[in-house]
């Protein structure tokens, strides 16, 4: 992976992914055991972080990965407002300015679709997509799958219900996409009609023989589930003037429905759509799952920049 830019997805492989998780893994090893050495591992390298749209995770914990491996951070938290954007800028400047202060990656979230591709485009710099509109969420999804084989200790043959938000969030599609480099996975949809997957995920699976179906029904789709991956209504991405109400709750009713083995996740943030009665049970994974992010944003600096 070293210097590629990561825009989707798609461009990882099963031998990518496995990778990545056992370096994430001795990353976790390492740093509890002495975290200033890791300290040395890139102590001359500068990371800078633009952001166009809100973010806690993702910007903080990419933030906190660079600098435990002793890089330095460059960043603006809301360059929608504060950076030339606001002036009229196109990203494609944008970047050719910031590649004059040397950065060794550019990690950016961007509110429309496709900006971030615009801005690997016109650099060699490693662009990271951290979120492009209704787009994709690659490293995201990394987290996620991390999460899951960390759990199951595999990525193969499970049952794992997408629910919430499908149609305007970005996660739920990149870990579609993700989900397809191994075998024997069945995804289960479970959503309200308004809100259901797009059909250019839906042909992705289809291509590579990942079986899938709708299910609207949270009894039936949870009954036999490896993994519950639940996803917030993205009210900002609406199109104007469409009101959709949130009626998709996870509460304790419905965690009766799953599995002891099963894991539920959230890319987080959490409106309304988990009930916070659900985060003492035990397959509640999202907190942990957050955590994830910081050690597999990690692996993913260090095999970029190695
Ligand atoms: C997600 C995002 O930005 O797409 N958040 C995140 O990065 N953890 C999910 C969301 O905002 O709903």
């Amino acid at each position: 992976m070293a210097r590629m830019h990561i825009l989707a997805a798609d461009q990882f492989d099963r031998g990518q992914l496995e990778d990545l998780f056992k370096l994430t893994d001795s990353i976790r090893t390492k740093f509890g055991k002495n975290k200033r050495e890791l300290l040395k591992w890139h102590r001359d390298k500068m990371l800078i972080t633009l952001f166009y749209e809100p973010s806690t995770r993702t910007r903080l914990s990419f933030a906190a990965a660079a600098t435990h491996m002793g890089m330095s951070v460059v960043s603006t938290e809301n360059a929608r407002e504060f950076s030339s954007a606001a002036k009229g800028e196109t990203i494609e400047d944008t970047i050719k300015v910031l590649e004059q202060y040397v950065p060794d990656a550019i990690v950016i979230r961007h509110h429309e679709t496709g900006e971030v591709a615009r801005a690997a485009a016109v650099t060699d710099v490693p662009i990271i997509n951290a979120g492009d509109g209704k787009g994709e969420h690659p490293t995201q999804s990394l987290l996620d799958t991390y999460t899951i084989w960390q759990h199951h200790k595999m990525l193969d043959g499970l049952r794992v219900v997408l629910g919430g938000d499908l149609l305007h969030g970005r996660t739920a599609r990149s870990l579609s996409k993700l989900l397809a480099c191994f075998d024997g996975n069945h995804i289960v949809f479970n959503t309200i009609p308004e809100l259901q997957m797009a059909d250019d995920i839906k042909e992705y699976l289809t291509e590579r023989g990942v079986t899938f179906e709708e299910q609207p029904d949270m009894k039936k789709a949870f009954t036999g589930a490896d993994v519950v991956y639940w996803t917030r209504l993205q009210k900002e991405r609406l199109p104007e003037g469409v009101h959709i109400e949130q009626t998709y709750t996870i509460d304790s009713k419905a965690m009766s429905y799953l599995p002891d083995s099963a894991i539920v996740m959230h890319p987080l943030p959490r409106v309304d759509e988990i009930t916070t009665e659900v985060d003492d049970d035990p397959r509640a994974r999202y907190f942990d799952q957050a955590g994830n992010g910081m050690y597999v944003r990690m692996a993913l600096l260090d095999s970029i920049l190695s």
